[in-house]
């Protein structure tokens, strides 16, 4: 969590340090602050809240840094927002990540000397570098000796009062980026947010200190041994942040869709064959898997669900799934010739980050659905399957879960085909895995049926969202984004499940979102809809059935959508009836669609 943006030019602009900000605010959006070196000495500016209700102000400097906080260890308030500054109030300094040790570190300074004036962990950073200083250590050894002392995670930039030509970045477990333009040098959280300027970027390794200055940059380990950083064209698409239409980025990355499965497919289906290019060298190794462990967190681990039902069901190999923040605390029986598929659309999620580390050291391999190159986890894999669903900026993930569900049917269809797999079946899903585009736009041209739908269902106070089987997930994954986004209280329950506890909360005040597969069991579903209906629930039907197959008296309100017989192919179909279900709820609500409250994008924190 949090984000970091700071330049270092013979003019920095404020203005640009905010929008940089801006651009991150996925990241956190609790406060936000600047800090800019200028002739007059270092001026810092915070709010609480949004960076975009930070002051406008045209001032320039030769470095600049900036902050947007999801807060951890103190209230979201303005006075504990970043930059902290030192006791000599000559370093101001800003901090994503935890310091673990803070306390002690806080005790040992103290013992010192040294005051403090928030409860943070973040300000004995910049109190703990001057303490260095004053032992008479240059910048980079107090830098060196303070990474060093602390114990957690963290990416950290600052500006020292005496260098005002230099930004310093220490970096140990949380992303950071450093991005090169003409006339000036960047340090970003990640390499989309960058300004257009900026033509080639590196992504800073763990254990790392940086010097940057306008035309250079010195990198050392933590031992003082000099490095040097290999920088990578940046081909990342300038209107990732322009709305174009669209009122917010999710609906322009639900709407975005057709062109993001139409990328996520290219080159994958060649000759009725499935090529997944990044799994070449892994591919023999994992088909003889004894078991493979599909992992994730909130969205990302709903798609997992679907991933291992598909590649127990079809790719024929053994499968559990569990979160990862839960999975990296399990003792599971685990051995070299397991598997463990990590899903994670950021690539940075702690908790996911954690499970490899466990799973690792037990043997297993791991390969990951990932959809940001070079990020921690990309690196962390033996292999992966890239889903290619460009930047996702709004909070709720849409693009990404519907491309993280493609990309491990089209890997579970491939192991199938190799342990068992019909050929019928396995080229009946590849011909119908290429009209997924088509379903989707389907969906999306029935957007106003569906705002309406949510219009009248507005107030409702609690949603209840079944189906069965692949369509379970779909359910838990509907609840996720309406409660996520909306604040609407939601239950994602297999249908089979209701009568076992769930039922005795059904009256005429509960809204029931019902998937109903016509091609899987439908009877099943339907009798699960009579036991809501005779307990005066509402429903809205969401079917592949058209409206003349369905008897009206079983609902409230129909969403009829195209799909064809796959029931996994189904179920990415109706993901994103709830992906506009959700977002049309929480816009008749008035919330911040976005920006949900209380959460950030990359949860890079425990
Ligand atoms: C919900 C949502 C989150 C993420 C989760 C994992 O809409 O976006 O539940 O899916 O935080 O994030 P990644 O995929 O970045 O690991």
């Amino acid at each position: 969590m949090c984000g970091i943006f700071g330049s270092v030019a013979d003019k920095v602009e404020y203005n640009t340090i905010k929008q940089g900000l801006k651009n991150l605010a996925y990241r956190g959006y609790d406060s936000a602050g600047i800090a800019v070196a200028t002739n007059g000495g270092v001026v810092i500016e915070r709010t609480e809240g949004h960076p975009k209700f930070l002051p406008d102000l045209g001032l320039t400097g030769t470095v600049a840094i900036g902050h947007n906080r999801w807060a951890t260890h103190s209230p979201p308030t303005k006075e504990n927002s970043h930059p902290y500054t030192s006791n000599d109030n000559k370093i101001s300094l800003v901090h994503n990540g935890i310091i673990e040790n803070y306390a002690e570190v806080r005790r040992f300074l103290e013992e010192k000397g040294f005051t403090f004036y928030s409860q943070t962990d973040t300000e004995v950073l910049p109190n703990l570098i001057q303490f260095y200083l004053s032992q008479g250590d240059n910048l980079q050894a107090a830098m060196r000796h303070t990474a060093k002392h602390v114990e957690g995670a963290f990416g950290v930039i600052f500006i020292h009062a005496d260098h005002p030509n230099q930004m310093n970045l220490m970096k140990l477990g949380s992303p950071m980026y450093v991005g090169r333009a003409d006339e000036a040098v960047y340090v970003c959280s990640d390499a989309y947010s960058f300004p257009e300027e900026v033509k080639t970027f590196s992504s800073i390794d763990d254990s790392k200190i940086l010097i940057i200055r306008k035309d250079s940059v010195d990198v050392q380990d933590l031992n003082g041994t000099k490095l040097t950083l290999i920088f990578e064209e940046k081909n990342i698409s300038a209107d990732t942040y322009c709305l174009g239409k669209h009122e917010h980025y999710m609906q322009k990355e639900i709407h975005e869709q057709f062109d993001y499965v139409v990328s996520a497919l290219a080159g994958r289906i060649r000759d009725a064959e499935i090529k997944l290019g990044g799994l070449e060298d892994c591919v023999e190794s994992f088909a003889e898997s004894k078991q493979v462990i599909f992992t994730g967190c909130g969205s990302a681990h709903n798609a997992a669900l679907v991933g291992a039902l598909a590649m127990e069901e079809v790719g024929r190999l053994m499968c559990r799934q569990m979160p990862a923040g839960e999975l990296k605390y399990t003792d599971l029986l685990v051995d070299d010739k397991t598997w463990l598929i990590t899903v994670s659309q950021s690539g940075e999620t702690a908790d996911v980050i954690g499970c490899i580390k466990n799973m690792r050291n037990k043997g297993a391999k791991v390969l990951g659905v990932v959809n940001t190159p070079n990020s921690t986890i990309y690196q962390m894999t033996d292999c992966g399957i890239h889903i290619r669903a460009g930047k996702e900026v709004s909070v709720a993930s849409t693009k990404a879960v519907t491309n993280q569900m493609l990309a491990m049917l089209l890997l579970a269809y491939k192991i199938g085909l190799e342990n068992g797999c019909s050929y019928r079946d396995y080229k009946a899903f590849l011909s119908e895995v290429q009209k997924l585009p088509y379903f989707i736009n389907k969906v999306i041209a029935q957007e106003q049926k569906i705002r309406d739908i949510c219009e009248h269902y507005k107030d409702s106070k609690t949603a209840f969202v079944i189906g069965r089987n692949v369509l379970e997930f779909i359910a838990k994954e509907t609840a996720l984004k309406v409660k996520e986004i909306s604040y609407i209280h939601a239950e994602g329950y297999s249908g089979s499940e209701l009568k076992h506890g769930p039922l005795a909360l059904i009256d005429d005040k509960i809204m029931n979102i019902c998937l109903l597969d016509k091609n899987f069991y439908p009877e099943k579903t339907m009798s699960n809809i009579e036991e809501i209906r005779a307990r005066g629930g509402k429903v809205i039907l969401i079917t592949n059935y058209t409206k003349q197959e369905v008897d009206n008296k079983i609902y409230d309100r129909l969403i009829s959508t195209e799909t064809g017989e796959n029931k996994f192919v189904t179920a990415m179909v109706f993901n994103v009836v709830g992906q506009l279900l959700s977002y049309h709820f929480a816009l008749h609500n008035g919330r911040d669609v976005d920006l949900p409250r209380n959460l950030a994008k990359s949860v890079t924190v425990e």
